[in-house]
């Protein structure tokens, strides 16, 4: 079953239904200020930080669900409707053109989540609702242009309630220190605008602002003056009697609520700018006047005059509506994609790369399932993301490796997290995740293929965010390189620390107290626990390691790497080969994790996937063995399972992992950011049609029609779709926030389309299934536009026959690493250049 339809032209999801299965959302905001949009007007938004500047509250976790957001409230004083839910008001109609939070019954109802944007639009008894809602480019703050027009043939007399709940606290206080916000919070009303400045006349220096761009007629800010103390948000009392109380809130909950009436002749239109907005001021200039003995003190309201006169017309607010298409017009027409098969087109150009710019904006902060609380960027994911979005923004990708850099230790190793607003890494959680340090290799290694920008390497960058330590950041790959190699168990392979990929996989941590943290009370590092995935990691990101060393003059450190390399993938033949299949690591009693000696967990994904990413056994047949195993046991037609059999009972030696239910999450769930690790490795093999399938088989907009089981979002993927034994197999958890989204991107585009940057240019090398015919993509690429199309009339899997590239045929490089291989130059020109592929 569907609950709305993918609109390409206009690049929207549009649901059709507002009782999806789960809150469908779209983020607002791109640059400092960000939004959580829900398909019923819920969620939340913050600058910068969801924690410390959350401007408005949200209840995660909370009944009934998604409860907070921008409300409307309309009140129809004509009252004719026969449903009204207005209860003591029988001459009214009373509602939430939302649908929620009244969960009134709608005559039609849309949301429209688009590029930054999304649209509600309703009606209810010849009334109609509409509400576009984004970030503006250029200013911290939500804008929410409503229209009401009268489709009746008699005048309408409407009274419009708006309603936010303020935060602007730590937002952790929300359910720890409640006691303290019941004390602290303070508001202004001036005509129209209602400013929130708790905390403001201690350690604040911003405060939120909540306006409308007409006279209103009333207004409240205290909570409890407009619900009710026992009422939820369906059944405000302001809103029941019609009229705002002008409450002024001291301590409690402050709110911010507007009154307007409107009357609207038949077929007239009315529309109202509402701004939410994040407000800062110089130390100095924070009063307009101090406070006195019973006198709050007035706030230097500077900016938000601007920011309120800036947005005072709905023109203006178009106007900046436009500006945000044009900028996502701009960012996605680097890379576009043409094809027969729809869903994968309009995934790999527009939302796969959507999804992959807010994965960069939040890292794995905020979302509906990630409370903007609990964790910073991580240094793992933030690299990882950077492989979807280095395409896009490139300059702000070379800013965040820096920041990311900043957090290693001295030693090569890596706090695990970092807080964006300090930039600071994280001391409860530190380090210990002994894959860390080489992500930053993959990471670095995509911005200078991606741009040709060496001078990166050449930036001084702290260690441990300690200028005094600072090192250039070629210094910080090689120390995690070397990390690595000096931090091998007794196969020599990489010792495992409190986890690698799969933070699940503690095998330093013996837990048997409830609520202790698995990953971060590593109660020992037995010097034994070993990781066959980051031996793979290393052989995989180890030839660019080398390669930026040849190509920055280091002949003998490359020299150095190469070794080291060739001696780790050795180790890992000789000790991570389980006969059918890779083994995934040995625990911290030497004993097998991953092999078919083991009773449960015998075979992974993670080292499978990894090690014929980096090539081990492509020459002798384990790598198609290998794939073969993961195919014959794992897989499933919603992707393929972390690993089989399930952990069935809690194993003290293996940490977090057994603690899930099997099906779920780490425990057999099909966890799908290590699924495009099958994908790139498939395509080693040649093996399109398979490489498609298990692109496919996670991808949502295949599951559009199963949206009742899948539950989550058919325009994003999930970090988490329940296995095959668990109970609700095929349920997605997670969505937005997961590396799936930068990995699925670097597989379909580089490896299955085949359109991938490599250090000299544009490497062409499509893997696809016999029966797809051809397609064609548009690739912006170091200061040139390549219009590519690939015509397999010939009905392969892969190789290419021939290109033609501007009229001429290219040829193959005939040495070095990419000898035998079609690779487009560089033209840096700023024009477009014709590429003809023709596959067979
Ligand atoms: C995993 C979760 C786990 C969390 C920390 C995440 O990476 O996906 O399952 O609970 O780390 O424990
Ligand atoms: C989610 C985490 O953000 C990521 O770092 C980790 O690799 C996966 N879970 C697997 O445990």
């Amino acid at each position: 079953m569907q609950y709305g339809y993918f609109d390409d032209k206009k690049r929207e999801y549009v649901i059709t239904r507002p009782d999806t299965p789960w809150p469908w959302i779209n983020y607002l905001g791109c640059g400092d200020f960000f939004g959580l949009f829900s398909n019923t007007s819920g969620g939340y938004c913050f600058f910068r930080d969801a924690r410390m500047l959350r401007l408005t509250r949200y209840r995660y976790n909370n009944v009934p669900q998604d409860s907070g957001g921008r409300y409307f409230y309309l009140r129809d004083n004509a009252g004719n409707s026969a449903d009204s839910q207005s209860v003591d008001n029988k001459s009214s109609d009373i509602w939430t053109p939302s649908w929620k939070p009244m969960k009134s019954e709608l005559d039609r109802y849309e949301c429209c989540h688009g590029m930054g944007y999304s649209r509600i639009s309703s009606a209810r008894n010849g009334l109609a609702f509409t509400q576009v809602s984004f970030v503006p480019l250029e200013d911290t703050c939500e804008i929410h242009k409503i229209t009401l027009t009268n489709e009746s043939k008699k005048d309408k007399n409407i009274d419009i309630f708006s309603f936010v709940e303020f935060c602007l606290w730590n937002a952790n206080d929300d359910m720890t220190n409640f006691q303290r916000n019941f004390s602290i919070g303070e508001v202004e009303v001036h005509g129209s605008a209602i400013y929130h400045k708790t905390e403001y006349r201690e350690r604040r220096n911003h405060y939120a602002v909540w306006s409308v761009n007409v006279p209103v007629t009333g207004f409240d800010t205290d909570r409890e003056s407009f619900l009710g103390l026992y009422n939820g948000f369906d059944r405000p009392d302001a809103v029941f009697a019609g009229k705002a109380n002008n409450s002024i809130a001291s301590g409690w909950a402050p709110i911010g609520s507007h009154h307007i009436k409107a009357r609207l002749a038949p077929g007239e239109s009315k529309t109202y700018v509402f701004v939410l907005g994040y407000c800062e001021n110089p130390e100095d200039q924070k009063w307009e006047k101090r406070a006195d003995y019973g006198v709050p003190g007035v706030i230097n309201k500077a900016p938000s005059d601007a920011l309120l006169k800036k947005y005072s017309s709905p023109e203006a607010a178009d106007k900046a509506l436009a500006d945000l298409n044009k900028y996502w017009d701009d960012l996605l027409s680097r890379f576009t994609v043409e094809a027969e098969d729809k869903k994968m087109a309009r995934m790999a150009g527009v939302w796969n790369q959507y999804q992959c710019m807010v994965t960069f904006n939040m890292s794995r902060s905020a979302s509906y399932f990630e409370s903007g609380i609990g964790r910073g960027m991580g240094f793992r994911d933030s690299n990882q993301d950077l492989l979807g979005f280095v395409h896009l923004v490139p300059e702000r990708a070379r800013s965040r490796i820096l920041d990311i850099a900043a957090t290693q230790f001295p030693d090569g190793s890596a706090y695990h997290q970092y807080q964006p607003l300090t930039k600071r890494g994280n001391n409860e959680v530190g380090g210990g995740f002994n894959d860390d340090p080489l992500w930053l290799i993959c990471g670095v290694a995509a911005y200078i293929k991606e741009t040709g920008d060496y001078s990166i390497l050449e930036e001084s960058v702290p260690f441990d965010n300690n200028e005094s330590l600072a090192d250039s950041l070629f210094i910080h790959l090689k120390r995690s390189f070397d990390y690595t190699i000096t931090h091998t168990g007794p196969h020599g392979l990489p010792l495992i620390g409190r986890a690698d990929w799969n933070d699940c996989l503690n095998l330093n941590c013996f837990s048997s107290t409830p609520g202790e943290s698995f990953q971060t009370t590593a109660n020992f590092e037995s010097g034994v626990a070993e990781s066959v995935l980051i031996a793979a990691i290393f052989a995989f990101v180890g030839p660019d390691y080398v390669e930026i060393c040849l190509r920055t003059g280091q002949q003998e450190e490359a020299e150095r790497a190469q070794k080291a390399i060739a001696s780790m993938i050795d180790t890992v033949n000789k000790h991570g080969w389980d006969g059918n299949w890779f083994l995934r690591a040995y625990d911290a009693h030497g004993k097998k994790i991953g092999s078919n000696e083991c009773e449960d967990g015998k075979i992974f994904i993670e080292s499978n996937g990894f090690a014929v990413m980096a090539g081990i056994g492509l020459d002798d047949g384990r790598a198609k063995k290998a794939l073969d195993s993961v195919k014959e046991h794992l897989d499933t037609p919603y992707g393929i399972v972390l690993q089989q059999p399930a952990y069935r009972e809690y194993h003290l030696e293996l940490g977090e992992i057994s603690s899930y239910p099997p099906g779920y999450k780490e425990n057999s769930g099909i966890f799908c950011h290590n699924n495009p690790w099958v994908t790139i490795a498939e395509t080693m093999l040649g093996r399109g049609g398979r490489a498609f399938e298990t692109y496919k088989n996670i991808c949502p907009a295949y599951r559009e029609d199963d949206s009742q089981l899948r539950r989550l979002e058919p325009y994003v993927y999930a970090q988490m779709v329940a296995g095959k034994d668990a109970a609700r197999f095929g349920e997605a958890k997670n969505s937005w926030l997961t590396g799936t989204a930068a990995w699925t991107f670097v597989s379909i585009s580089q490896y299955i389309l085949g359109v991938r940057p490599v250090f000299d240019g544009l490497l062409i090398n499509p893997c696809i299934p016999p029966d797809m015919k051809g397609y064609s993509i548009t690739r912006y690429f170091r200061g040139a536009d390549y219009h590519i199309t690939v015509d397999n009339s010939a009905g392969v899997e892969k190789g290419v026959k021939s290109i033609m590239l501007d009229g001429q045929h290219l040829k193959a490089c005939a040495e070095g690493i990419y000898a035998g291989s079609y690779v487009l130059p560089i033209f840096g020109d700023g024009k477009v250049h014709k590429v003809d592929v023709v596959m067979g």
